[in-house]
């Protein structure tokens, strides 16, 4: 068995033993924030196929962290797994469920892009 110092037992370094880029001081320019739970159970239910989807068609129409792009990222559970794979996009405040890469293709061209929530994926009903 291998000794550990304390501080790495709790998990936690020293700042200048932290990987480190200049970029990482940044926040990612971007208009919407979008969460794609990868929390246990919108696993199972195929989320981490949908963030490859979702990354592409962003990275196609040129809105991966661009002024009027997205910042995309995967949380863990967001709390209503049983109707997942959910995916959350803020500041709008819409809560989907994303079934598929054809649900990502839409959610991607008409909310993120045109600027349109998509009423039949919406979990948390028409958003104002
Ligand atoms: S695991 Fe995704 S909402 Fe709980």
């Amino acid at each position: 068995m291998t000794a550990t110092t304390p501080k790495r037992r709790r998990g936690r370094v020293a700042e200048d033993e932290i990987q480190s880029k200049p970029e990482w001081s940044q926040i990612p320019e971007h208009t919407r924030h979008v969460m794609l739970c990868t929390g246990p159970r919108c696993v199972q239910r195929g989320a981490l196929p949908l963030w490859k989807v979702l990354r592409r068609e962003l990275l196609v129409a040129n809105r991966i962290e661009t002024t009027d792009g997205v910042l995309l990222t995967r949380s863990h559970c967001q709390f209503p797994c049983n109707l997942g794979p959910v995916l959350t996009v803020y500041p709008d405040r819409c809560w989907y469920r994303v079934a598929n890469a054809e649900d990502a293709q839409r959610l991607v061209r008409e909310h993120l892009i045109e600027g349109q929530p998509v009423p039949d994926l919406l979990l948390n009903g028409q958003v104002s």
